[in-house]
């Protein structure tokens, strides 16, 4: 990866131009650069950002020149200081909100949104129920962890290392288990006394897939939402039988905000549990944005906590 100039145009219809303040970090910059997820080459990585709107094109009527504005969203080109793109993905963001706030939170708090309210089990979740998060200490992990709080819920988060799961307790998560030293299958069981949680919240994938299915309750649920360790393997639908009659979900968030009347929907709904209290925004990691390629080292080495933003 390298800094580089380019020229950035005027927006087209239905587009906008945005000056970044910040821009979010993510897992999926990683899978982007590896290859995993394929893109063309050359690429402006990036898929979240916050910022001021410069320009809008023709069509464009929930946002004009001057307003403060986030968004998750493809395609990427978030690595940047100027870009235009297309303006359905971007939201006002609101005055009590910072943009670096804005930047960490739209792609990892959005995800959390629509996997704690809308990837439920078969009889949704109710307060008390227990639910399984893996890599809880990361940006979405933290996020996950209050706003499950927030709805009652017993978050079971699992982590790399005793102070990560440390981190997961003091932001709402009920139990801990620091998954390289203990085995996570026998702690839920034990924690559940023997009967298991209702979901899995799997974005570690490869490693955890299939124990994650051994966790669950008849009737459970595994979404899996990312492959931070690989993709996780194929599955042999007898096993879904045999384990419970489970239920396995692969989302992601782009089906979720495909139009702007989910994103907008799902952006009030986050905007409310940050400016209420219930969840904040935790960045433990800043880099200028010439400095992209330390923060993906890092992040991949698993040596983060919480969010990380990158400063044009
Ligand atoms: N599908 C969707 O809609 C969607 C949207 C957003 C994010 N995601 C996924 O959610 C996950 C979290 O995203 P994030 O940006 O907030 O990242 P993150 O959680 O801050 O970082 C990833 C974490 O995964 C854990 N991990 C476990 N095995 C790993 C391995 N072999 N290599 C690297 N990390 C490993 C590490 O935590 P420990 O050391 O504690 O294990 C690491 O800190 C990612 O998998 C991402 O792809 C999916």
């Amino acid at each position: 990866m390298k800094l580089v100039d380019l020229s950035v145009g005027e927006p087209g219809p239905g587009e906008l131009r945005i000056r970044h303040q910040a821009c979010g970090l993510n897992f999926i910059d990683v899978y982007q650069r590896t290859g995993l997820y394929n893109n063309p080459l050359p690429l402006t990585l990036g898929m979240e950002g916050a910022g001021i709107v410069e320009a809008v094109g023709e069509g464009v009527t929930h946002l004009k020149p001057g307003d403060r504005a986030a968004y998750a969203s493809q395609p990427p080109g978030a690595y940047s200081q100027l870009r235009v793109m297309p303006a359905k993905a971007v939201v006002k963001l609101p005055d009590a909100i910072s943009f670096e706030d804005g930047a960490a939170m739209m792609l990892k708090g959005l995800t959390v949104q629509y996997l704690l309210r809308k990837t439920q089990p078969v009889g949704g979740l109710q307060p008390g129920d227990f639910v399984l998060f893996h890599a809880a200490a990361g940006g979405v992990g933290l996020i996950a962890c209050q706003w499950a709080r927030a709805m009652g819920l017993q978050l079971i988060g699992t982590a790399g290392s005793d102070e990560k799961c440390q981190l997961a307790l003091d932001h709402g998560a009920s139990h801990a288990i620091n998954y390289r030293s203990e085995n996570f299958v026998d702690r839920v069981r034990q924690i559940t006394g023997g009967a298991g949680v209702k979901v899995v919240y799997d974005s570690v994938g490869k490693d955890t897939f299939e124990r994650s299915l051994d966790v669950l309750r008849p009737f459970g649920l595994l979404a899996n939402f990312g492959n931070a360790s690989g993709k996780a393997p194929p599955v042999d639908l007898g096993v879904l039988a045999a384990k419970g009659s489970l239920y396995v979900t692969r989302p992601t968030l782009f089906t979720h905000i495909a139009t702007r009347e989910s994103t907008q929907a799902m952006a009030d709904d986050l905007f409310g549990m940050v400016t209420s209290g219930a969840v904040k925004i935790r960045i433990d990691q800043r880099y200028p944005l010439a400095q992209a390629a330390e923060a993906h080292r890092e992040l991949e080495s698993r040596a983060t906590t919480g969010c990380t933003i990158l400063l044009p």
